[in-house]
This record gives C-alpha cells, structure tokens and sequence, in this order.
C-alpha cells in the first residue's frame, strides 16, 4: 500500500493495542449500549485522540494518513469507538484548530487532543439535515454576548462531550451567509442534553440532542469570522468525510477477516466451502472493495497533507467507503450463513454499523452531490 515505515510501524502498534483491549469488549460495548470510556481513556494516553495535531497542541503530530489509518484499525474492531475518535479528532478539535483565534486554540485543542475532554460537532437539526443551511437556530448579539436559541439532533459525543462546536443563524443575510460558528462549554446556563439516542446499530457510541434555552456566551466564543460559520463546517466535513471513510473501510475488513477463515473451516457437500466458486468469487469481490477504498482515503489523506483541495476526493472516498462497507459486511454474513445472523457474532454487529456510514457526515446522495458540482464548476 506505500505507507512509509513510519506509517507502517504506527498501523503495527494500533492494531496491537485493538487486538489486546478493544476487541475482546467490542459485543459487549455493542450489547450493553455503554460508552467506551475506559477505552477512549486509553487511547487519549496513546494520543490517539489528537494523532494528527501538532505536539505544541497537545496532539501527536502525525500526517492525515496515521489518523486514517488509527480510525481504521480502531473501527476493524469496534465501530462505537472508531466513531467516537472520528467525531472528536475531525469533527470538534478541527474547526477550532483551523479557525480559531490562537488563545481559542491554546485553550480548547490541549485538552481535547491528549483526550482529557472529549468534543462533540452541533451542525444538524431538525429540519436542516442534508440541507445544512437550512439552519435555524438563532444567535442574537447582546453587548458583549451571543444569545442562542434553538436545538441540535444525533449529535455524535452530545452527552458525554465537554467542549461543542456549533452553528447557529447570526445574520438575516440568505443562505448559508447568515450562519456563525460558536464554541460552547459544557456546564454552562441554558445549555442542556437530551436523551441518548437508541440506534439501529453504533450502540456504544453516544448520541443525543442538545438544546439551546436563552444560552449566553461570551462575544470571543464566536469562532472564525461571523457570517462564515457554514464555510467552516463545510471545510470540517471535507476532513471529516476522510475519517467516516476510514471507519467504514475499517469495517468492511474487519468482515472480510473473519469472512476467510469461514470460508476455509466451514464444511459442506464433504469439503470446504470456500473451494466453490460462489464463495471465492464473493471473497474476491469484497477484498477488491475493500482495497479500493482504501486507496480512495490514503488518496483524499495525502492530498489533504500536501495542503491541496480534497472536497471531491474526499466526498469520493467517503461514498465508496460507506457503500462497500455495507457490501461487505452483507456477504460476510452470506458466507458465514445463519450463524452470523445471530446476536451474539459479530458480524450482525458490523452490518449494523456500516449503515450508519453511508448516512452519518453526507448521506451518500449528498457525497454524489459534491462530487457532480466539483465536476461542473
Ligand atoms: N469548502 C469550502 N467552501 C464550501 C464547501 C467546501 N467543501 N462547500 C460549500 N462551500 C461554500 C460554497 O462555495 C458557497 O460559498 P459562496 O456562497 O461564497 O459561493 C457556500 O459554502 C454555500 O455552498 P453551497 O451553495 O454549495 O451550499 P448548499 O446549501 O447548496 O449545500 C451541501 C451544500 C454540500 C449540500 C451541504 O449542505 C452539505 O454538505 N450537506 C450535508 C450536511 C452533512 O454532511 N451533515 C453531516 C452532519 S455531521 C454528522 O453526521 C456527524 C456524525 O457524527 C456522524
């Protein structure tokens, strides 16, 4: 895959450090639907949960790739947690990291990147789904302060999150123009969390709404320039799209892995039913999937680190990602027949999981939206 040995080493201790401690828990953070802090704890220790920000940020200072890599290897066990690192690392440090004022980024990123906090993204509401900019919740400037009211829905970290990157509407200029950024505290008045959501798969990560009565903040908790709070999430995503690609990729081998030994063990008609056509082919077709997908992230990730535009790529890369991940995950079930149908294996877990993908960051309409009108500009 030309990763560079260093790129080669990190994915070695990554994969040591899940097949040790995170997969022998990962049904039963599945199962008993709780939040994985004790493994989130660890990966803060690792760095993992700032990987690719700078030391002087609290972060470990690796590339775009290592932070695809590590939610891939984390998602190849246990996609609750892959998307609990995705969320914070590209979701809540970025915008802050990218965007905010030199005393916001000494202040927030430090502890968000060695994982003492965790961070959560408030883009979405009830009616501005896919529509992003359909955003109505409001901030009203008061003197030194900002006003805001309204809500958020499946916020990914809502309730377990110290620190929140939101938008709101600030301006009547149309559109998208009228939207700022702001970063919230936990514990502050008027700022409140609703129940966890109960989801069809991801069970053991958090997400539950939040809700903005009358919050006041502070006017230097604006983040980036008013009025360009859209362009900033927008920006976000295009980063974030990388690490749910990464997650479904993640996924999608974590099936196929254990789609080959069944292949080899399983007996029927007298001999292994991996020697049929019908399975070689399935296999064949899940791991070209899977690697080309794989290609697509490390693409998106290097152009990402060479500093160049990667919105296409990485709409690209988070499509067939998420859409192959469901391939996968559907035919590792095929061959592993009625037994992966049950509860307690754990490829019902992963084909749970991968659905979220082609919905969470951009449903999969939206990635084939971004990718035309980059084609067409
Ligand atoms: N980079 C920089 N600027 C961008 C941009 C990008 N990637 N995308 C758009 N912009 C700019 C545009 O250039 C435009 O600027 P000007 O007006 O100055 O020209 C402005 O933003 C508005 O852009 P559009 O006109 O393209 O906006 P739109 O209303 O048509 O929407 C969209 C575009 C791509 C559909 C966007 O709404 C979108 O991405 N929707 C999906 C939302 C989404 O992904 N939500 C995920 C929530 S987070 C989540 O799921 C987390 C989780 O935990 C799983």
């Amino acid at each position: 895959m030309n990763l560079t040995p260093e790129q080669n080493q990190f994915r070695e201790t990554i994969r040591d450090f899940v097949l040790k401690e995170l997969e022998p828990i990962a049904c039963g953070i599945e199962h008993g639907g709780e939040f994985p802090w004790k493994i989130v704890r660890k990966l803060g220790q690792m760095g993992i949960m700032g990987v690719n920000y700078p030391r002087e940020y609290g972060g470990m200072g690796l590339d775009t790739v290592c932070y695809a890599i590590a939610v891939e290897e984390i998602s190849r066990a246990c996609g609750s947690t892959g998307i609990t690192v995705a969320a914070h690392n590209s979701l809540a440090i970025a915008p802050i990291y990218l965007f905010g004022t030199e005393e916001q980024k000494r202040t927030y990123v430090p502890p968000l990147a060695r994982g003492e906090k965790l961070g959560a993204f408030g883009l979405t509401e009830p009616e501005a789904g896919s529509d992003a900019g359909g955003t109505r919740t409001t901030a009203v400037r008061d003197g030194d302060s900002w006003v805001i009211n309204g809500s958020k829905c499946f916020i990914t970290n809502a309730s377990v999150a110290e620190t929140y990157v939101i938008t709101a509407r600030s301006s009547d200029a149309p559109g998208a123009h009228g939207i700022s950024s702001f970063i919230l505290e936990k514990g502050m008045k008027g700022l409140n969390v609703g129940k966890k959501e109960n989801k069809m798969g991801l069970r053991g990560s958090d997400t539950a709404e939040l809700f903005f009565e009358n919050l006041r903040i502070p006017a230097e908790n604006l983040l980036g320039k008013e009025g360009e709070g859209f362009k900033e999430f927008m920006v976000t995503l295009d980063g974030g799209r990388i690490s749910i690609g990464a997650m479904a990729l993640g996924i999608a081998q974590g099936a196929l892995d254990k789609a080959i030994p069944r292949a080899k063990e399983r007996i029927q008609f007298g001999r292994p039913i991996g020697t049929f056509q019908a399975v070689q082919w399935k296999l064949a077709d899940m791991a070209v999937e899977v690697e080309a997908a794989r290609q697509l992230i490390y693409h998106a990730a290097r152009l990402k680190d060479a500093g160049q535009r990667y919105t296409r790529e990485s709409a690209m890369a988070k499509l067939y990602a998420s859409e192959a991940a469901s391939f996968v995950t559907h035919q590792a079930i095929q061959i592993w027949g009625g037994r992966g149908y049950m509860e307690d294996h754990p490829l019902e877990r992963y084909y749970r999981d991968a659905r979220l993908c082609e919905i969470g960051e951009g449903t999969s309409e939206i990635q084939r939206l971004v990718i035309a009108r980059q084609l067409l500009r």
